[in-house]
C-alpha cells in the first residue's frame, strides 16, 4: 500500500476528521485494522488495567444497519440550534468558510456513514452514566488516548477515520447492531475506516495556543 510518507509533526497536525474523502469502493486489510489496534493498545490506562474494546464492523448488513442509526441521530443534531456545526456563526469570513466545510463535510458522513468498507466502535468497560467525575474520567480516559493513536495510525498508513459521536444518541440500539453488552460497555466513538481519496491533507486554522493556555492560574 502506498503510505504517506510522514514526520511525527505532519501526522500529528495533518490527522483530520476524513469524511468526503473516505474511499469507500477499496476494502481496508485486517492486518492493518489490527496493526492499527496493536498500536492505540500502547497507550496509557488507569492503573494499568486495560478495559478499552474495539468493535470492527465489516459486515454489509451491520454497517447498514450502523449507517441508518447515525443518519437518524444526525437529523436529530441538524435540529439542535446552537449545537449543530452548521448552526454556529464564527466572528470572521475566514473562520466562517472553515465553519461551513466542517458542516457540509459532517453533513456527507451523517447520509454515508454506512458505506465505508469498515466501522470501528471504540468501548470501554464501565458506564460513565451518573458516575462521579473522577469515575468518568477515569473511564473514558482509559479509552480516549487509545481512539486518538488508532486514527494516528491509520493515517500514517494512508486510511482515514473521522471522530463522531452523534450516534451514541441511540447508543442502545447501535450496541444491538453488534451485541455491545449495553450495560457493562460504554461506547465512546464511532468511526469509518477506509483509504483516503489522496493522502495531502493540511493542518487546520486554530487559535493561538496562548489562548488557552493559563500559566498558573486559570
Ligand atoms: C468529541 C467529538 C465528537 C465529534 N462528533 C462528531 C460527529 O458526531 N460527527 C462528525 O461528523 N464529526 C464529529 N466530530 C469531529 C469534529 O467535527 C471535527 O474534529 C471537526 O470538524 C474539526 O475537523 P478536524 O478534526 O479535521 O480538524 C467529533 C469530534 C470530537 C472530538
Amino acid at each position: 500500500m502506498a503510505q504517506p510518507d510522514l514526520t511525527n509533526e505532519e501526522l500529528l497536525t495533518t490527522t483530520r476528521a476524513v469524511r468526503k474523502r473516505l474511499d469507500f469502493e477499496r476494502p481496508v486489510d485486517d492486518a492493518d485494522i489490527r496493526d492499527c489496534v496493536r498500536i492505540a493498545m500502547q497507550s496509557p490506562s488507569g492503573s494499568n488495567n486495560m478495559t478499552m474494546q474495539f468493535v470492527v464492523v465489516k459486515d454489509d448488513a451491520k454497517r447498514a444497519a450502523i449507517g441508518e442509526i447515525y443518519r437518524q441521530c444526525f437529523d436529530i443534531y441538524k435540529s439542535m440550534d446552537g449545537v449543530y456545526a452548521g448552526s454556529i456563526q464564527k466572528d470572521t469570513d475566514v473562520e466562517q468558510a472553515q465553519q461551513d466545510r466542517v458542516t457540509s463535510s459532517a453533513d456527507y458522513l451523517g447520509q454515508h456513514m454506512g458505506e465505508a468498507p469498515a466501522l470501528v466502535i471504540a468501548c470501554t468497560a464501565g458506564r460513565v452514566d451518573g458516575q462521579p467525575g473522577l469515575v468518568a474520567a477515569s473511564t473514558m480516559g482509559n479509552v480516549l488516548p487509545a481512539t486518538w493513536s488508532f486514527m494516528l495510525a491509520a493515517r500514517a498508513r494512508g486510511l482515514g477515520t473521522a471522530w463522531t459521536t452523534v450516534g451514541l444518541m441511540m447508543e442502545k440500539e447501535l450496541a444491538e447492531v453488534v451485541g455491545i453488552p449495553f450495560d457493562e460497555v460504554q461506547q465512546v466513538c464511532l468511526t469509518p475506516l477506509a483509504h483516503t481519496k489522496g493522502t495531502d491533507f493540511k493542518p487546520a486554522m486554530r487559535p493561538d495556543p496562548d489562548t488557552i493556555i493559563h500559566w498558573d492560574t486559570w
